[in-house]
């Protein structure tokens, strides 16, 4: 899928210390009743780094040693079902002597080794991933169908399995256990953060989540409706790119520049249209179905109606279907609002993550960093707001807790679905360091794991981030400019000075 840049630099010496990692990691064993010790490997400074899954592909130069340990965890005995984990360790004197889960992406289906490479070990991180119980590429959830174990391993069940596991193997390798424990995840990885806090509080101190897809049974049904209104490409329904690109977005941003708002979103439809759109929302509503819609402000063009190959996606709603056993002939175009219904009251896996309750975790002072694109073409900037609001609400009525003091969320205008986009799009998570992007530095100022580490460990909590826009997306062509990305609900208002320095804007 996405492809990693491949880095040059110099070979590092091989130090003393790495040496020392090299005999732990050969010879290292774990022994546990549900894990298997597939392999540990070890990969000195500056070796060549060259590993393939159907979601990425690491092949870097750059790292510095680490030792790989590939594990199978038995997820449900009786079913015979497992999940591959992976933990990457750094050598002792590198180590920072915290713990980082890296989350999936898609239908997930392949353990994260490029955040295990690049935001774990090459930060000093002993990083944990794993494939959630299945092996496929990220948009193929054919192995969803009919097979109860694997959707409770992608649910919840292969990724707190994992963190505890993985938990156990650093405590092991090093001979002491972590300081602190955090999880950093966009997409799919931000659904499974935020799965974890609800319903294993204990497992992090913090957690970073991007554009999440927590809200399945409605997130898909939103896609295959999107796709359906435009379907077939041969329809006078269909929008060709063209009309997006040079029609419908020019014409959303103008009307977005009159409401003065980077982040406001206007409907974009005829006024004769109002009427019927207000009708069919209260009837939407009525049935507790709705999903935010994507905003229109935006520099991108909403995936459903690009691409028809997402209806790959709906494997979920389909198997849905299929559990009512005189119709197993369902398809996308029987699709209505008794499917959402439906997708809510099965909830397969147990997926959806939306329980507002965060209180077990922030009794130990758990915190959330959150963050999403404006521009998000995938998964609607507005399920993160709303996910924030239904937080927000149920923590004042039952918590003495504001918002702030644990859960802060971050809008970014310009970023697509969790990193690229006209904007500043590149602040140390997920997806973008990996593809080539990284944040200006690794500190607290304009990284969110950074930023993250210093709410819990020094209690000083972000207010702003300073992400970076590259040329072209592409960081060998140099920065662009700088903006900062500021705590909602405030958003990037420009003051004076250079337009394309973080140092000209004001968060208001
Ligand atoms: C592992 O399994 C054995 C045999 O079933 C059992 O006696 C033992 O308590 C188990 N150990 C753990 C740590 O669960
Ligand atoms: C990395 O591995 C792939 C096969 O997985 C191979 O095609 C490619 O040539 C390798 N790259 C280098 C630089 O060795
Ligand atoms: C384990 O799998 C079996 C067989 O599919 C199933 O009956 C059982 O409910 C599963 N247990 C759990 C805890 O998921
Ligand atoms: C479990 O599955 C593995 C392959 O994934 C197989 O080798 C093993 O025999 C199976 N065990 C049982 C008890 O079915
Ligand atoms: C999804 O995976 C299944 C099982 O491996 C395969 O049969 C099917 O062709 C795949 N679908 C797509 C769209 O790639
Ligand atoms: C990034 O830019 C460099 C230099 O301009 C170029 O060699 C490289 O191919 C570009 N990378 C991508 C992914 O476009
Ligand atoms: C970002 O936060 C810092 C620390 O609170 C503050 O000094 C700075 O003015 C903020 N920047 C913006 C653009 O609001």
């Amino acid at each position: 899928m996405f492809d990693f840049l491949k880095r040059s630099s110099t070979l590092l010496l091989l130090s003393v210390a790495a040496q020392a990692i090299d005999q732990n990691c050969a010879s290292f064993t774990f022994e546990a009743n549900n894990t298997k010790l597939i392999a540990s490997t070890f990969f000195e400074a500056g070796a060549h780094v060259n590993i393939s899954t159907p979601f990425e592909v690491v092949d870097t130069d750059t790292l510095p040693a680490f030792c790989r340990v590939q594990l199978e965890i038995t997820t449900n005995a009786t079913a015979n079902s497992t999940a591959l984990a992976e933990v990457w360790l750094p050598g002792s004197t590198d180590w920072n002597g915290r713990f980082l889960t890296v989350g999936n992406g898609g239908f997930s289906g392949s353990v994260s080794v490029g955040d295990l490479a690049f935001m774990a070990v090459n930060q000093g991180f002993a990083g944990v991933s794993t494939n959630s119980g299945h092996s496929a590429p990220p948009n193929n959830g054919s192995w969803a169908l009919g097979n109860d174990n694997a959707k409770i391993d992608f649910g919840w069940r292969a990724m707190h399995l994992s963190v505890l596991i993985g938990k156990e193997v650093v405590q092991k390798y090093y001979g002491r256990s972590h300081k602190k424990a955090y999880y950093i995840g966009c997409s799919e990885g931000g659904r499974q953060g935020l799965k974890e806090i609800q319903k294993f509080p204990d497992d992090f101190d913090g957690i970073v989540v991007g554009s999440p897809a927590n809200w399945g049974s409605h997130l898909l049904s939103s896609l295959v409706r999107g796709s359906l209104n435009v379907l077939p490409t041969t329809s006078s329904r269909w929008i060709p790119e063209n009309t997006w690109t040079n029609v419908i977005h020019p014409e959303a941003l103008r009307q977005c520049d009159e409401s003065k708002t980077e982040s406001s979103a206007i409907p974009f439809y005829a006024a004769s249209d109002q009427k019927r759109l207000l009708a069919d929302k209260a009837k939407i509503q009525r049935r507790a179905s709705q999903y935010p819609k994507l905003k229109l402000c935006t520099r991108s063009i909403p995936t459903t109606t690009r691409q028809t190959k997402h209806i790959s996606l709906v494997a979920f709603t389909r198997d849905l279907k299929m559990a009512f056993p005189r119709d197993t002939t369902w398809d996308i175009s029987r699709f209505d609002m008794d499917t959402i219904l439906l997708a809510d009251s099965v909830n397969p896996g147990q997926s959806n993550a939306i329980s507002p309750d965060l209180r077990k975790f922030t009794d130990h002072k758990g915190k959330v960093l959150h963050y999403a694109g404006w521009a998000e073409n995938l998964i609607s900037a507005g399920n993160s707001l709303h996910y924030y609001e239904t937080v927000n609400s149920f923590m004042r009525a039952n918590t003495n807790l504001e918002m702030d003091d644990f859960y802060r969320l971050f809008m970014v205008p310009g970023m697509a679905h969790c990193s690229l986009g006209e904007g500043a799009n590149a602040f140390g998570a997920v997806l973008q360091e990996s593809m080539g992007m990284p944040p200006l530095a690794h500190d607290a100022k304009s990284d969110v794991l950074a930023a993250l580490i210093q709410w819990v460990e020094d209690d000083v909590a972000p207010e702003n981030i300073t992400a970076v826009h590259y040329e072209n997306n592409n960081a060998t062509a140099g920065i662009s400019f700088t903006r900062p990305i500021c705590k909602y609900p405030a958003s990037p208002r420009y003051i004076s000075g250079d337009p394309n320095s973080a140092e000209s804007f004001s968060c208001i």
